[in-house]
């Protein structure tokens, strides 16, 4: 059974913060069914925002679009709660942050990883991990959120995924030589995309995401129309632009698709 330490993890944090803006409480086990649903217990007890729940397996993970996330040990499983106060229309955009902070951080520490839109991170073109916020709403705003996010370390994977510990061991990379360093860079990095979004807003989280996202210039087919990724909308729809006839104007070329209506697929 894969273990976290506390006082490592801690370090980590210290080591790797630039600015402080949430004080983390840790709550470290080793399985657990889900830890954002640990996380939903612990907030109905009075947990305040940035409590945060780590685990390295989960008997009951969950995925987006209500799917299971597998959760074998070893793997990274954490949970973060914020109280960002944003207007629940926008409540895509914790996610977007997430996963523009997270690969960020994870490449400025050695780790090529790109975003697969909307909330998939990926290296090599392979699932690293995904993101699932889960959201309470009062009065039409987001009082409380949970970032969860599962990152694959060391646990097994399918063909079209990827661990941290193998694509590093085959590269002769040392970027995140712990599991400790790797929950750190994943918090670090939630934190720094939150932060962009409230304090910069959602243009610049934007244009940010799309730097990462490996899915521009793609092409997309969905129920005979044809067309070319070209960016992602603030509530986070994937805009890709058609090949009507010439007649047509340029805005009514550009279609928009939900995120969890459309996947844009793996290799192998
Ligand atoms: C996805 O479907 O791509 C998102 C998966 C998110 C999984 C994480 S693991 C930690 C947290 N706890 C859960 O039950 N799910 C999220």
């Amino acid at each position: 059974m894969t273990k976290i330490d506390k006082q490592q993890l801690e370090t980590a944090i210290q080591a790797g913060r630039k600015h402080v803006h949430l004080p983390f409480s840790l709550h470290l086990f080793d399985t657990v069914s889900s830890t954002n649903q640990i996380l939903w217990n612990l907030l109905s007890q009075g947990a305040e925002p940035g409590c945060t729940v780590i685990a390295t397996q989960q008997t009951a993970g969950r995925g987006q679009w209500g799917r299971q996330w597998i959760s074998d040990d070893g793997g990274l499983y954490l949970s973060l709660a914020i109280a960002p106060k944003l207007d629940v229309t926008n409540g895509y955009q914790l996610t977007l942050a997430t996963a523009w902070g997270i690969a960020k951080q994870l490449q400025e520490s050695g780790v090529p990883t790109q975003i697969k839109w909307p909330n998939d991170l990926v290296l090599k073109r392979r699932k690293l991990g995904g993101i699932l916020t889960e959201t309470k709403v009062q009065q039409g705003r987001i009082a409380q959120a949970i970032i969860g996010v599962g990152i694959n370390w060391a646990n097994p994977v399918p063909e079209t995924g990827i661990n941290l510990k193998t694509w590093q061991a085959l590269n002769d990379s040392k970027s995140i030589p712990t599991l400790e360093i790797l929950a750190a860079t994943v918090l670090i990095g939630i934190e720094s995309g939150i932060q962009c979004l409230l304090a910069e807003g959602a243009n610049i989280l934007i244009s940010r995401y799309l730097e990462l996202l490996s899915n521009m210039g793609d092409r997309v087919y969905h129920n005979d129309i044809a067309g070319t990724v070209v960016g992602v909308t603030q509530q986070g729809a994937l805009r890709v632009c058609t090949e009507a006839c010439e007649f047509v104007t340029v805005q009514s070329r550009e279609i928009y698709f939900q995120p969890g209506t459309i996947s844009l697929g793996y290799d192998g």
